[in-house]
């Protein structure tokens, strides 16, 4: 990723909401044709990035770079930006035509010109027959897609997305991601994805960048995130851990780097306490050391797992964190 040109630079950035919370000294660089994803719990100040970016928050310190240029004193209109929240937005007494015709209406677009682009970003997000529509006639996932064509419409050179699937059922969900990464693809755009749900953003992103409490905890690809988690923090906010206390040490184990053994093959001795089948692989409660430990096992192997029995276990594969770091 780091041979594509720069398309945002975000230097320094600090904002802190008169109570102290917002973020501190943000320092990212976003690149073109990339989905970067901001991931972290509720309230670690994803949004406030997001706004900063869309130009909807001033700031206290820093620099938003897009482009080549300085933003900061720009309004939303004059960003090369466009936003998409959570709530879709529509204007409910306008038809989608209506509502995706609106900006470019106000840009004086030729009516001609207004309409053939429509077609063509409906076709783009799979709602080709809705123009004639209202907002409540449509599905959430329906009202979204026509949400995220009325930015596309604008030509943002970032497109800005704000936890834009999480009032939508799981289903649904996962198809809205699938439809995000084509659409990204087929226009080479450069996505700013918001999500608390870790599993949305490794399954979406080129690079996710995870927060905590206002600050940057790690950035890296879902891969990179995944297999060498920076700290304890990152370790349990993504993915699935056992932590196991050591003398000096916590080891962070992933449940699938647990390898049981049904004799004394491995390392560490436990018991089951119960095998829960979860499709194609089986999730194993071991009893060691009176800590549970979970692993997942492929679900043929499981068979021959039961609750209570003496079984041994060997970790493949770990990281170590300082106590309490
Ligand atoms: N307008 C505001 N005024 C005061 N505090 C705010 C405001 N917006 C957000 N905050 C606070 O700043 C922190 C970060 O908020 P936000 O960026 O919305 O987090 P996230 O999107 O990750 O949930 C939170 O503690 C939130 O309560
Ligand atoms: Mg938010």
């Amino acid at each position: 990723m780091t041979t594509l040109p720069l398309k945002v630079q975000i230097e320094g950035l600090t904002k802190k909401y008169p109570n102290g919370d917002g973020v501190e000294n943000i320092n990212l660089e976003i690149y073109e044709g990339e989905i970067l994803t901001l991931l972290g719990p509720s309230g670690c100040g994803k949004t406030t990035i997001l706004r900063i970016l869309g130009g909807f928050n001033d700031i206290d310190d820093g620099k938003v770079i897009i482009d080549g240029k300085n933003v900061v004193d720009l309004v939303p209109e004059k960003r090369p930006t466009a936003m998409v929240f959570q709530s879709y937005n529509l204007w409910p007494h306008m038809t989608v035509y209506e509502n995706l015709a609106f900006g470019m209406k106000l840009r004086k677009i030729p009516k001609a010109q207004i309409k053939a682009k429509i077609a063509e970003m409906l076709e783009m997000v799979k709602m080709g027959e809705s123009e004639k529509k209202y907002p409540n006639q449509l599905s959430g996932g329906q009202q979204q897609r026509i949400a995220i064509a009325r930015s596309l419409l604008l030509k943002p050179s970032v497109l800005l997305l704000d936890e834009p699937f999480s009032a939508l059922d799981a289903k649904i969900r996962m198809q809205m991601r699938e439809e995000l990464k084509r659409i990204q693809s087929e226009l080479n755009i450069t996505v700013v994805f918001v999500t608390h749900d870790q599993e949305e953003a490794m399954s979406l992103s080129h690079r996710i960048v995870v927060m905590e409490k206002g600050k940057i905890a790690q950035i890296g690809t879902p891969t990179e995130i995944y297999d060498n988690p920076n700290s304890q923090y990152v370790a349990s906010f993504i993915g699935e851990m056992n932590f196991i206390p050591q003398a000096n040490a916590l080891l962070a184990v992933r449940p699938e780097d647990i390898k049981i053994y049904i004799d004394e093959t491995g390392d560490y001795k436990g018991k089951i306490q119960s095998v829960m089948i979860l499709g194609h692989f089986a999730s194993v409660h071991i009893n060691y050391d009176e800590q549970d430990i979970k692993a997942f096992v492929p679900r043929l192997e499981s068979q021959t797992l039961s609750e209570g029995m003496a079984v041994s276990f060997h970790i493949e594969k770990y990281q170590t964190y300082k106590k309490g770091a």
